[in-house]
């Protein structure tokens, strides 16, 4: 294992936000972890995972240890009649992931391209995209339990998956009402993954519901579209509308899409006909949060060094550069200004996305 001390953070963030971690220990394998909980220093210490930092904002210096997780590994470890099983590496970058799996031969994964981050971090939040999310192929992850040291697996319906959503997400005392998940069950902080298995299934069908996704079949004049041409359009549908980390910092959509009541969503549309909504299996409505952004007239506004992209509302960024970038408190409070103005105009609250740290 290696570990180094007062580590600059704003490599592994990428917002790009300046910050330091006091201790920062690179994990490249499971014995790494059993190493870091042997060690007389670490061990105690309060612990805090890190992935491809692509879903957090750094508000300060991080006291607790750094976990920054490198484990690698792509294999194909069961195939059958009905699914590919695949299993990954938590330190493995997640779109290198999707290409190897359909480099192989193994396509299922097609849609969630080009999503920034790691494995590891693919079930924290559940990530999702194009109509498919990751508990569509997820068979089971294995973790470790940073008190006892002990390694455990978890298959779907234990990591209480929801929208942008799982058990990684709550602290072990925390209740979540409306979710699978019992209270006591959150494993925030107390558990860090390192290996995730996906269920491909045979035989592959593609998903194309998503109107973005239609249009392109439509352009390119196919009915029955491979998996690869479904990724690079879900890669060239990406690239137009989310800005690229590497040349503008960003945690990728900064709000989830909120849902309400069929009375609240008939009462909005008497007042904004326009509005976007997508009816959800369970009756309620699901509303886009980038267009209420839009519709309250934040695309491409800044407060200080934080902006809102001007190609999708959903999107904050960091006008800053190098040590001059955006402070996680410039974001915070452009993020509290847009929860008002929806608030004031819509009577709806917006959740933000990533972990505010
Ligand atoms: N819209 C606007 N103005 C904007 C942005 C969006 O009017 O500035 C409208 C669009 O025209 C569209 C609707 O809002 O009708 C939805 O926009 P989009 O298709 O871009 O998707 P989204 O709901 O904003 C979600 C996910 C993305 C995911 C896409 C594609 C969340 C919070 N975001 O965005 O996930 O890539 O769908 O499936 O659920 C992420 O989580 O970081 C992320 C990028």
């Amino acid at each position: 294992m290696v570990v180094e001390k007062n580590a600059p953070l704003q490599p592994w963030n990428t917002f790009g936000i300046v910050a330091r971690a006091q201790t920062f220990v690179r994990v490249r394998s499971v014995a790494d972890l059993h190493a870091v909980l042997a060690d007389p220093e670490l061990a105690p210490a309060p612990k805090w995972v890190l992935g491809g930092g692509s879903n957090i904002i750094l508000t300060g210096d991080v006291k607790p240890v750094v976990l920054k997780m490198e484990i690698k590994g792509l294999r194909l470890v069961q195939e059958t009649d009905r699914a590919w099983i695949v299993e990954a590496g938590a330190g493995e970058v997640w779109h290198d992931a999707v290409a190897w799996t359909l480099a192989q031969g193994f396509p299922g994964l097609e849609n969630l391209a080009l999503i920034p981050g790691t494995v590891g971090a693919s079930p924290v939040q559940n990530i999702g995209a194009y109509g498919v999310e990751l508990q569509d192929r997820f068979a089971s992850l294995d973790a470790i339990d940073l008190a006892t040291g002990q390694s455990f697996s978890l298959d779907a319906a234990q990591c209480g998956f929801g929208y942008r959503d799982s058990v990684f997400k709550h602290a072990p005392s925390e209740s979540t009402d409306g979710s699978s998940m019992p209270r006591g069950m959150g494993l925030a902080g107390r558990a860090v993954i390192t290996h995730v298995r996906f269920r491909l299934p045979k035989p592959w069908k593609p998903v194309l519901g998503y109107l973005d996704l239609e249009r392109r079949r439509i352009e390119a004049g196919v009915d029955q579209p491979t998996a690869q041409q479904i990724f690079d359009w879900v890669c060239d549908i990406r690239r137009a509308k989310l800005p690229d980390p590497a040349v503008l910092g960003n945690a990728g959509s900064f709000f989830k899409n909120p849902t309400v009541t069929p009375e609240q969503c008939t009462d909005i549309i008497a007042r904004d006909p326009k509005i976007v909504h997508y009816p959800m299996p369970d009756g309620s409505i699901k509303l886009a949060a980038g267009w209420l952004i839009d519709a309250c007239g934040w695309k491409g506004k800044s407060v200080g060094k934080a902006g809102v992209y001007e190609k999708q509302a959903l999107v904050l960024v960091n006008r800053g550069h190098g040590q001059d970038s955006v402070t996680g408190g410039e974001v915070m409070t452009l993020a509290k200004a847009i929860q008002t103005s929806v608030y004031e105009r819509f009577g709806i609250r917006l959740e933000p996305e990533p972990v505010v740290w």
